[in-house]
């Protein structure tokens, strides 16, 4: 028997509300019966403090500034572990024993290839498109070639279209890349580990030999690790939300990828780096720009940086600064703009408005120095973001058509327009 919170209303009313306890003890008010039994509705903007499902995925305390998946610290992960292996983990719910390893590697690389047909898609783009839109018109066409991919439980199906997600976002992410600056696309390799595929397919070209460089590949696997899954994110709510109308997959996935997009949220990443070389061009005033993000008359934010949830640290970015100086140092780098982010955040961090509001640099703040070093260019980072957080989507997507709680997403709103208002024919209309 669950404990209960009382509701007591103005008119009177009484509501009794289940009190839910997570693993890690966060408690929430079940408030699913409330309007049938008492006509209220609750109102969240922005679901500040709604939680949409009970996850067993990744664990998030932005208090402490701790981040799990499936129980094991994104501080180990980072460390010992691979993207694929952490893919693996969000997908299935256990770290895979080598044999599933293997055969989870193999699936994926044998899915690489896109249907031929899908290649003379990029030729129909406008050389002016950015690599995600492109990238969310090719996840959704895979719907249209894996036609009895359907939302619902079927679980080999959903093994058979994660594998084919994952090996062929890659390859679409890269094809965008090389139609983008009028190169051939390089064809996936199997004897590959899936970062080095990557790379080969981003940066090979068929008259030289390319070998990716093992800095490089494993300053790609830590970025893709730290962003795999990140709860109930907005492009996460919205996979879940459009699957929740039993749309498939691929539908659904697309659709996380435009909610990426946006500036607030994984667009971001392309949106600091942007900034950072406009300080830097301005001369390096670190000041001024701090001045700008706190003037409420000023659109201008400092990309980069709040969260949501973490407002004490967050530990992907603690993890990527780290990652910075050694990676640039490893490959002999010397990038001003780190510099600049690095006394970009100081001057923030010792301010009022930044201390007062709890904003600390994010998982954005810090990624894009390490992929302008690997080579990435800036408007290809939130495709690299989507890389990363794939399997996340599709480990929430998983969740959520197997758990038999499952509805479709619709939430209530509050009307605030006119009252029933009499049609008024055109010739009496002022
Ligand atoms: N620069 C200046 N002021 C800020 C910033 C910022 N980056 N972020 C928040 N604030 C202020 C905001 O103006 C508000 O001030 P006030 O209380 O005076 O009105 C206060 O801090 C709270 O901000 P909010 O917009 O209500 O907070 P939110 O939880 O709705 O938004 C956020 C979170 C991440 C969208 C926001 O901090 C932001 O826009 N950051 C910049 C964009 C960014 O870096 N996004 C990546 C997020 S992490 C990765 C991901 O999710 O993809």
């Amino acid at each position: 028997m669950n404990d209960v919170a009382k509701l007591v209303l103005p008119d009177g009313q009484t509501a009794e509300l289940p009190i839910i306890e997570g693993s890690e003890k966060e408690k929430a008010l079940d408030i699913s019966k409330l309007r049938a039994q008492t006509g209220y509705v609750t109102l969240d903007p922005g679901f500040v403090n709604t939680g949409s499902c009970q996850s067993a995925i990744t664990f998030l305390d932005g208090e402490k500034g701790i981040l799990r998946y499936r129980g094991i610290s994104i501080e180990e992960l980072a460390e010992k572990s691979s993207f694929l292996e952490v893919a693996y983990l969000l997908i299935n719910g256990n770290l895979p024993n080598q044999t599933e390893m293997n055969g989870f590697s193999d699936s994926i690389s044998t899915h690489a290839l896109i249907n031929e047909d899908m290649k003379r898609f990029y030729e129909n783009f406008s050389s002016r498109a950015h690599p995600m839109a492109i990238l969310s018109a090719m996840v959704s066409s895979l719907s249209a070639y894996y036609t009895e991919a359907t939302g619902g439980a079927n679980i080999d199906d959903l093994q058979l279209n994660a594998a084919r997600l994952m090996a062929k976002v890659s390859t679409i992410a890269s094809f965008s890349y090389k139609k983008s600056i009028g190169q051939p696309f390089v064809y996936p390799q199997d004897k590959l580990s899936y970062c080095e595929n990557f790379l080969n397919m981003m940066f090979a070209v068929p008259t030289t030999e390319y070998e990716a460089d093992p800095v490089v590949v494993d300053a790609l696997n830590l970025l893709l690790i730290l962003h795999a899954d990140h709860e109930q994110n907005c492009s996460t709510s919205t996979v879940r939300v459009v699957g929740s109308s039993q749309a498939n997959v691929y539908a659904s996935v697309a659709s996380g990828i435009l909610a990426l997009w946006g500036p607030l949220h994984g667009g971001a990443n392309q949106q600091v780096l942007l900034m950072l070389q406009q300080i830097h061009e301005a001369g390096g005033d670190v000041d001024k720009f701090v001045a700008m993000a706190k003037d409420k008359d000023s659109e201008f934010r400092l990309m980069g940086f709040g969260h949501r949830v973490y407002k004490n640290f967050d530990p992907r970015a603690t993890i990527i600064k780290k990652a910075c100086d050694r990676v640039l140092e490893k490959m002999g780098v010397d990038d001003p703009l780190l510099d600049i982010a690095k006394k970009l955040e100081a001057r923030a961090l010792e301010d009022e408005y930044f201390v007062k509001r709890k904003l600390y640099p994010n998982v954005d703040f810090y990624s894009g120095i390490i992929y302008r070093a690997i080579g990435i260019p800036t408007n290809m980072f939130t495709v690299m973001f989507s890389l990363g957080r794939l399997p996340g989507w599709i480990a929430q997507w998983k969740e959520m058509m197997e758990d038999p709680q499952n509805r479709i997403a619709r939430p209530r709103q509050i009307y605030t327009g006119s009252q029933l208002v009499q049609y008024t024919p055109m010739s009496e209309r002022g």
